[in-house]
């Protein structure tokens, strides 16, 4: 049922994941519960990272795009398979490096990175800052002034290609807040101005053109404006760009709109792209540059999924059937953000045929709190266990504490053996920050 088929439905038509029947899972860890397969985050580490060995001579390092699922055992499962890992805030590195990650192999990002986020990372020795804003170069280097030291960067570019799913379109004039564009002269003159930075050390350059991408051609077409900007600028100032860095957003199936891909697809994908880069360095007579690629939500999206007990029942003749469970847009905010489509699954009756559609709502006060609509069940009852498909990315990542409800635990799953990487949340760790201060009591 996944790229990996390590969804299957068991011998008592329960769903079973990574070896783990998923009632007796709902049954020991209560619910709702994250559950991540552990063999697929390795499978699709190991796919990505031997696409760059045999097809680039290991010229390059995969990064793992850890906003998509951040943890302590994530980065150790990430750090065993040989890759790096992106972060994006200090929250992010700090756990990476709890978990003991190695700084060398840790790439920073973000549009607005704090002083102390920069100071943090300069002081940990982290493989690269992809510097995003002027103001963050002048702080940079104020602060490896300072401690000595000279800090390796990126500069994030934007190619001008925009890519939603299965559409790329490409625009001179791109509307964000992410990297200076390379078709007005943004990026040269950022570039200009870092190469004149004395304690940074210019690597190269960025681009991420967006997320949930199958079309393999935006990738190729955003490595060429890059390597095409690499040249200009090379001719221009001398200097050669050793590094890109071409982004995540590697798409993944939700529902059957969407590609089903397996790991080899992943790898076979990326062996394209390299293919592409190497044949453009080639013809614009640089140096093969040493690659960086972030996917996130292809290594952990399809490796999760969540699971939920049915509470209430609601079927509002001729309009719609809402079956809720005791989720919602806390733990799983995606619908309520950008209507994002899902499969689910009554776990305890996985070899139902579906009878009917519905909607699945969640339990926080707010009628746009939807798991996921449309979708077609067997006859739900209180009490099934349902499961929700491919949450392993952006869920347990961009959870909160709506309505007071805590965030759900997350166990891992390997050859039927299931552990905490996240420990349930209690009530009385949501009140832990609280304050009555003097003058209320
Ligand atoms: N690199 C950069 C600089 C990024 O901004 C992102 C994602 C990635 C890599 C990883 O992209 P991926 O391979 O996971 O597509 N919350 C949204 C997704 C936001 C993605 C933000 N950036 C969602 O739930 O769909």
């Amino acid at each position: 049922m996944n790229a990996r088929n390590t969804l299957k439905i068991n011998q008592n038509g329960h769903l079973e994941i990574g070896g783990a029947d998923t009632v007796a899972l709902a049954e020991q860890f209560g619910t709702p519960l994250y559950v991540m397969d552990e063999q697929y985050i390795r499978d699709m580490c190991a796919a990505y990272k031997r696409a760059i060995d045999e097809e680039y001579g290991g010229n390059g390092l995969v990064l793992y795009a850890s906003k998509a699922f951040s943890c302590k055992a994530v980065y150790r499962i990430v750090q065993e398979e040989g890759i790096g890992v992106d972060v994006v805030s200090g929250g992010e590195l700090y756990t990476a490096l709890q978990a003991g990650f190695p700084a060398e192999k840790i790439y920073v990002h973000g549009n607005n990175k704090l002083r102390s986020e920069l100071e943090f990372s300069v002081e940990s020795g982290v493989g690269a800052i992809v510097v995003d804003a002027y103001s963050e170069l002048d702080a940079l280097d104020e602060i490896c002034a300072e401690k000595g030291v000279v800090q390796d960067i990126l500069i994030r570019v934007n190619p001008g290609v925009e890519a939603h799913t299965h559409h790329f379109i490409q625009t001179a004039k791109t509307d964000s807040k992410f990297g200076f564009s390379i078709a007005d002269g943004s990026a040269e003159k950022i570039a200009k101005y870092a190469l004149g930075k004395k304690n940074l050390a210019l690597q190269g350059f960025h681009s991420h053109i967006g997320s949930q991408i199958f079309e393999m051609q935006s990738f190729k077409l955003a490595a060429e404006k890059l390597l095409t900007f690499a040249a200009q600028l090379r001719e221009n100032t001398g200097f050669e760009a050793a590094k890109l860095n071409l982004g995540g957003g590697f798409g993944i199936w939700y529902t059957d709109d969407d590609a089903k891909q397996s790991v080899a697809d992943y790898a076979e994908n990326l062996k394209s792209l390299f293919r592409e880069v190497s044949g453009l360095a080639d013809r614009k007579g640089l140096r093969r540059p040493y690659l960086l690629v972030e996917p996130g939500r292809s290594i952990v999206g399809e490796a999760g999924i969540t699971l939920y007990t049915v509470g209430a029942i609601k079927d509002i003749p001729g309009v719609k059937k809402y079956v809720a469970v005791d989720g919602g847009m806390f733990e799983n905010p995606r619908y309520a953000l950008y209507q994002a489509k899902y499969t689910a699954v009554l776990a305890n009756r996985a070899a139902e045929k579906p009878t009917e559609t519905v909607s699945v709502a969640g339990k926080c006060c707010e009628s746009g709190d939807i798991v996921c609509a449309n979708v077609s069940l067997p006859r739900a009852c209180s009490g099934d266990i349902l499961a929700v498909l491919s949450t392993g990315a952006y869920n347990y990542s961009m959870a909160g504490n709506y309505n007071r409800n805590p965030v759900p635990p997350v166990i891992l799953v390997k050859d039927g053996r299931a552990d905490y990487i996240v420990k349930p949340q209690t009530y009385e760790d949501i009140v832990r920050n609280d304050v009555i201060p003097e003058r209320l009591r």
